[in-house]
């Protein structure tokens, strides 16, 4: 077989007018492959003209960039053309692509070459994410597609990273399965009201029951719950929570194997949180009593501290002056302080502990610094600061907020909490204890 024949009779810019589409065309384009192919275009421009048969004045290839360039207004595109029968051209026509995709791929090459590549283009980076996902690469840090890939996932349930994103699929299905195993946590809670709004605070007067303000409480996450469990707390081992809430940290960690015993103040809520663990069959246990009493309400020493504690009185759960979210801040903080050093005099030498918060403003419309006054606690009680991340909550209606609130008071639209990890002693001896991450998922 001697030299190909070359077909290619010349090259110019045709107008998009005169394109002819190839009738016998089979490549249907995804957006997924529009956006990709729009994203280099508006990158780099042109580096391939379509193909015309000059013979037929079909196009044999481009039917995707000829439609993209009409759309964004191009009035014509660089064109090759050649001259081939009816014959040739199906032939072209039913196997340029293909050939191409038959080719396989250097994973290491393609790596170096993306790792090398800097796009600003939402398009570019999306198309890369894509491709690295379908070839399996190592490209890239912090992408969804690199937790999933780099088996970050399967490892440890999710990626442990400093930024926990409730909003990413992987999350959001694993949340799913929890709630598919009937996990009702809003249960108990439906008596309170938000901040002073309800006109609880500091009021002696008899709180009427079953009162709601339509406001319903946003159940904690228990995918959370799971993955700070698995990290941080010895398998088998006993959590404890000193201001318990809800049902949720407490029927996860029965459903993970953990003991787990709650201290709440709120007779309803400690009635809901036992009737579900008994009609799921678990094993968790709720005290009544104030979390200040927590070292003796427990009565032995603990493998992990989990709490989500009242962001002040960001929301009022009872009248119940012992109730933390009762209090004026200064007496919030002395009775929040106490309950942390209770809660780490109760914990086991080299151990961890986590507390979920979330910063809340004061009247004036001011942070509290509520955060950095729970670190400040810790410390104080004598742990140290281990790990402190974010947790990344879904946008919900934080954008319609801000665009009505964000220019009269410049304030930003929360969308986090912070997830706090304390180490009571030596890190070696409490992540040993840990052991290996356990991933399986229930009645998995
Ligand atoms: C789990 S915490 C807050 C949860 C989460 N930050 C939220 O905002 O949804 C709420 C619970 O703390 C309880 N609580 C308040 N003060 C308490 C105290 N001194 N001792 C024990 N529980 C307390 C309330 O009764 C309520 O059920």
């Amino acid at each position: 077989m001697g030299a190909y024949k070359n077909r290619i009779i010349g090259s110019g810019e045709e107008s998009l007018d005169n394109i002819l589409f190839n009738p016998r065309n089979w490549r249907i384009h995804p957006l997924s492959q529009q956006d990709a192919l729009k994203g280099v275009l508006e990158e780099v421009g042109w580096v391939q003209q379509v193909i015309i048969n000059k013979r037929t004045g079909n196009l044999i290839d481009g039917h995707l960039r000829c439609q993209l360039a009409a759309r964004e207004g191009n009035k014509t595109i660089p064109v090759l053309y050649v001259d081939i029968d009816e014959a040739e051209e199906e032939l072209v026509l039913a196997t340029l692509d293909p050939i191409g995709a038959m080719a396989a791929t250097d994973k290491q090459k393609l790596d170096e070459l993306f790792a090398g590549i800097e796009s600003e283009n939402e398009n570019v980076r999306k198309m890369m994410d894509d491709i690295a996902a379908k070839e399996k690469l190592a490209y890239g840090e912090n992408s969804v597609g690199d937790c999933e890939r780099g088996g970050l996932n399967e490892r440890f349930i999710i990626p442990p990273f400093s930024i926990f994103d409730t909003r990413q699929g992987y999350w959001q299905e694993r949340k799913q399965a929890w709630l598919s195993l009937g996990i009702e946590s809003d249960e108990g809670r439906d008596a309170y009201a938000m901040g002073d709004a309800g006109g609880f605070k500091g009021s002696t007067q008899a709180r009427p029951t079953n009162i709601t303000n339509g406001l319903k409480p946003s159940m904690f996450d228990p995918v959370l719950c799971e993955v700070l469990y698995r990290w941080f707390c010895p398998a088998g081992g006993l959590v404890i929570n000193p201001t318990a809430g809800e049902s949720v940290y407490g029927l996860v960690a029965s459903y993970l194997g953990y003991r787990y015993k709650g201290v709440e103040l709120r007779e309803e809520q400690v009635q809901a949180n036992r009737k579900q663990n008994t009609e799921m069959g678990l094993s968790a246990e709720w005290i009544l009593g104030d979390g200040q009493d927590v070292y003796d309400l427990v009565g032995e020493d603990a493998d992990f501290i989990m709490c989500c504690p009242p962001y002040v009185d960001l929301e009022v759960y009872s009248n119940d002056p012992r109730d933390l979210s009762t209090m004026e801040y200064e007496e919030f903080l002395t009775v929040y302080r106490n309950i942390i050093v209770e809660s780490v005099r109760r914990l086991k030498d080299n151990r961890f502990a986590a507390f979920v918060v979330g910063d809340v403003r004061d009247s004036k419309g001011n942070y509290r610094n509520f955060v950095s006054e729970t670190i400040g606690a810790f410390i104080d009680a004598g742990c140290s600061l281990y790990n402190e991340g974010v947790l990344l909550n879904r946008t919900g209606t934080i954008a319609m907020q801000v665009s009505h609130n964000f220019p009269i008071g410049r304030k930003f639209g929360k969308m986090h909490q912070n997830v706090l990890v304390f180490l009571k002693g030596d890190w070696r001896e409490a992540v040993k204890a840990c052991g290996d991450v356990e991933v399986s998922f229930p009645n998995e």
